[in-house]
């Protein structure tokens, strides 16, 4: 999608207000020189339109695969985070910026390189990590903060991603603190959700919620969730860099009960769709599970409660903003419906309709409820 399409479709499914561009967020008084590692997939775009908003001049530093030609008018500089691929980081080399959001390191040798490149000629280098890039991360004491210690790895030379994450991403974050030392600034999301979201798995809510009819709630009303619309978050980077903000930040809502959650994005998209409550112990004997069938849930007494109740007092007070969940339901649904009818046939996430169907039949079976 190019650019104009990509601001024209957000424009027009959100409203211009909903999207902090070119008109709404307030120039910065000090613009910067940003250089984003990445910038073309999800998180990326939102802040680059942010940065630009704010006046600062960006400079993208991506293969060319995703979304090539999203942003004609900025200059992209064409290489790889792997130092051992083709033209790998030479076009980094003897250029300076005022800061460096690193959206796409995952493996700590390549997060290491550019770290290393770039500790001369950037004063300050935000990391994207992750909530989860703390050791037990799931069952931690509920508002853990930043000084909980991060993950450790049995084989730290592993490179296997899909594998070791969220502990992979701890190692990112030490490499970036050996090369820069206290300029570094580790920003922690947890769950990112709203416009641009790949994976649907917060989206499947308000698109659920729109379809309408009788909708499974799982758990109870008193669980927690938590999460970060994406453009709190790239104002968040943002606003670290404009401020030089350096340290650990966990970027996340405070954790919310569960069920004023799916009432608010129940009430924001369709009012008339009907929750019906289904306990944990019965979801587990039907074969529900939280993070495979359900997401942004736990029930409160499992250990992955653990992972949608972390502690975002720091951020706050330093800045970061959360937006009301309801204008989030709103603006994810009016983007995804501007999606191709394919793409919107079949969610990537949440319970497909058979199972929702087929567990609420056994629910009402159960209690003899209609
Ligand atoms: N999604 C979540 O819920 C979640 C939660 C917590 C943390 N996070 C973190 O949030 C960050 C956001 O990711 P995003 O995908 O939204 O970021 P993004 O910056 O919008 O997109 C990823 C970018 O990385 C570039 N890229 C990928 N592989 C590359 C390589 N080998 N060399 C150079 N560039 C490369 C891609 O462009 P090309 O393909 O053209 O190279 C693309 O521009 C990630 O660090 C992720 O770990 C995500």
């Amino acid at each position: 999608m190019d650019r104009r399409r990509f601001v024209t479709t957000l424009a027009a499914g959100l409203g211009m207000a909903a999207f902090p561009t070119l008109t709404s967020a307030r120039k910065t008084a000090r613009p910067l020189t940003l250089l984003i590692l990445g910038g073309t997939g999800f998180l990326g775009p939102h802040t680059v339109e942010y940065a630009l908003s704010r006046g600062h001049e960006i400079t993208l530093f991506n293969r060319g695969k995703t979304n090539l030609g999203l942003f004609p008018e900025l200059e992209t500089i064409i290489g790889d985070r792997d130092p051992d691929m083709n033209r790998g980081l030479e076009g980094l080399m003897g250029r300076q910026w005022d800061a460096v959001i690193d959206n796409s390191g995952y493996v700590p040798r390549m997060v290491s390189a550019s770290a290393r490149l770039l500790a001369g000629n950037v004063r300050q280098y935000l990391f994207v990590s992750t909530i989860c890039q703390y050791d037990n991360w799931m069952e931690g004491e509920p508002l853990g903060t930043e000084g909980r210690p991060r993950a450790v790895l049995a084989d730290p030379a592993t490179e296997d991603v899909s594998q070791h994450y969220c502990a992979l991403k701890a190692y990112c974050e030490r490499a970036v603190d050996d090369a820069v030392g206290p300029r570094a600034t580790h920003v922690r999301p947890g769950l990112i959700v709203g416009p641009l979201d790949r994976s649907d798995r917060y989206t499947y809510w308000p698109v659920r919620m729109a379809r309408g009819g009788e909708v499974l709630a799982p758990g109870h009303p008193q669980d927690r969730t938590q999460y970060i619309d994406v453009r709190d978050l790239a104002q968040f980077l943002v606003h670290c860099a404009e401020r030089g903000l350096t340290g650990p930040y966990n970027a996340v809502s405070m954790p919310r009960p569960w069920g004023e959650f799916l009432e608010t994005t129940r009430d924001a998209v369709n009012p008339e769709a009907k929750l019906t409550w289904v306990p944990a112990d019965f979801l587990a004997e039907h074969d529900v599970q939280a993070w495979r069938d359900v997401h942004l849930w736990a029930d409160r007494d499992s250990p992955a409660a653990g992972s949608l109740s972390w502690s975002s007092q720091k951020a706050m007070k330093a800045g970061l903003t959360i937006r009301p969940a309801a204008e989030t339901a709103r603006d994810t649904l009016a983007w995804f419906e501007t999606l191709s009818p394919d793409r919107q046939s079949e969610l990537r996430a949440g319970m497909g309709a058979d199972k929702e169907s087929a567990v609420l039949t056994a629910w009402h079976r159960q209690t003899g409820e209609p």
